[in-house]
């Protein structure tokens, strides 16, 4: 017989249509438990949500310039389209045979976190010693990448790495899986279940690195490509791909073109690659690609560049480079944590926002030292402070949130708490945070309160997150 708990309520009465007969006592008891609890699943999901907590919005001024609106007795509406309905003020109780109620007393309810450059298999090294660039990728990065051609070790880390990233608040990213199409498989698919917007790459190279890890033959790269595209690429969906040439250093002229070839073939995939982190990276680059004028030139002659393009680092630029990254918009993943870990360099945040350069924060795991973007607004606030520029926490907010979700997503149109916007956000329990509590205790204003919250976050704080209106996390746990 099937298992009466795997019988799924379609909208038709189960209970006049099943031959009861046919079961035990107890096999009728639990298919009625069953029936009971997917019909109020299915009422629950029929309904609006309405959310009370102290809404905290970041928005983006005419001239690009960030801020937070906050309504501290306040209310989000989700739709039955899972989309922000409502945002501002807390109005008259709903009924709860109309909408469902989540009150957060007075937990911050923030945009949640994007974050548009990390690798799943550099999870596990965070913190390997005292490298530059090139040599952490040689002695510790690449021997641990070829651990993730077991697809069981792989299935184990990607569900704990989704885990990991929906409950420090990340509901967006865009990610670089291993070489291998299985560990790549199984990262979609962990995104799938874990709920996770993720743009996803299988790592190509094939030069300059471990035998085991390079792509020997093209036509497997293609085809692995198109077969994840095909599987698991949804236009206006939640998971994307990306072809993934790890940086020029490792890629020859051949497997550029390719990858050029599979940008342009499948619409709506992203690229994502590394991009003049270090000197010695870029002087490598001018030997191996001589004719190229400088190391974006590599990437555009083939046709790597474009808005649908996340280049890693972006440190050092030229004039003529900053120029074109504007003018083909494509965008800069900023990865602050990882560039002092490495020694690499600071990005220069105020010229790229002058030149109207498209970028967003990101952790680079595992050079990035945490996989919290908390920690991440702290070290871009503290490097660019050393380049005698001051961000404000809107700007470092912004940055962790709306922007980078607006550079995997653009196709949603809406971000934050606007009307429209996919409900991702983020609840975060100030009484849970002593100092958090007492800045709010003294009336500071809510830039100083976040800009706080900035060197003070912990994991204890937050309480629930969620992903297109449905909670994901909550109480220490995924669902
Ligand atoms: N450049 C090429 N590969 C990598 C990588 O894995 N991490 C960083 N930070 N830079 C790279
Ligand atoms: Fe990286």
């Amino acid at each position: 017989m099937t298992d009466p708990g795997l019988i799924r309520y379609d909208g038709s009465n189960i209970a006049n249509n099943f031959h009861w007969s046919c079961l035990s006592y107890d096999a009728v008891v639990k298919v009625s438990r069953s029936i009971t609890r997917i019909k109020s699943e299915m009422e629950s999901k029929s309904k609006r949500k309405i959310v009370y907590g102290h809404v905290v919005d970041v928005k983006r001024d005419k001239h690009g310039t960030a801020f937070f609106k906050e309504f501290r007795q306040g209310e989000l509406e989700i739709g039955l389209d899972h989309k922000i309905s409502y945002c501002g003020l807390r109005r008259t109780d709903c009924q709860s045979e109309v909408c469902d109620v989540y009150d957060f007393k007075d937990s911050l309810l923030m945009p949640s976190f994007s974050d548009i450059h990390l690798h799943f298999p550099q999870y596990e090294m965070i913190g390997s010693h005292g490298e530059d660039l090139l040599g952490w990728l040689n002695r510790y990065t690449f021997p641990i990448e070829m651990k993730y051609s077991d697809l069981k070790y792989a299935q184990s880390k990607a569900k704990q790495f989704v885990g990991d990233l929906v409950s420090v608040g990340t509901t967006s990213a865009a990610i670089y899986s291993s070489s291998h199409f299985e560990s790549t498989n199984a990262l979609l698919d962990a995104c799938n279940s874990g709920g996770l917007r993720a743009v996803v790459g299988q790592v190509a190279m094939n030069r300059h690195a471990p035998d085991a890890l390079l792509t020997k033959d093209l036509h497997d790269y293609e085809k692995h490509f198109s077969e994840l595209f095909r599987k698991w690429h949804v236009d206006d969906g939640r998971l994307k791909l990306a072809v993934t040439p790890r940086f020029a250093p490792t890629c020859s002229d051949d497997l550029l073109n390719l990858c050029g070839q599979l940008l342009k073939g499948n619409p709506g995939a992203f690229l994502q690659t590394h991009f003049a982190e270090t000197q010695a990276e870029i002087d490598w680059v001018q030997s191996l690609f001589p004719k190229s004028r400088d190391y974006l030139d590599v990437y555009e002659t083939y046709d790597l560049c474009g808005v649908n393009s996340i280049l890693g680092h972006g440190i050092h630029v030229t004039k003529s480079e900053m120029e074109r990254l504007n003018q083909t918009r494509t965008a800069i993943a900023h990865c602050p944590s990882s560039n002092l870990f490495l020694g690499s360099g600071v990005m220069n945040w105020k010229q790229m926002r002058e030149q109207n350069i498209r970028f967003a924060l990101s952790t680079d795991i595992g050079a990035g030292t945490s996989i919290c973007m908390w920690d991440i607004m702290g070290d871009a606030y503290k490097s660019q402070k050393l380049m005698g520029h001051t961000l404000t926490a809107a700007d470092l907010f912004a940055a962790s949130s709306i922007d980078g979700a607006e550079i995997l997503f653009p196709e949603y149109q809406s971000f934050g708490f606007d009307v429209g916007a996919r409900a991702d956000f983020q609840v975060l329990n100030a009484r849970k945070n002593r100092f958090l509590e007492e800045r709010l205790g003294r009336n500071e204003s809510i830039d100083e309160v976040i800009f706080g919250l900035i060197w003070s976050w912990t994991q204890s704080m937050v309480d629930a997150v969620f992903i297109d209106g449905d909670i994901r996390f909550e109480s220490g746990k995924c669902k």
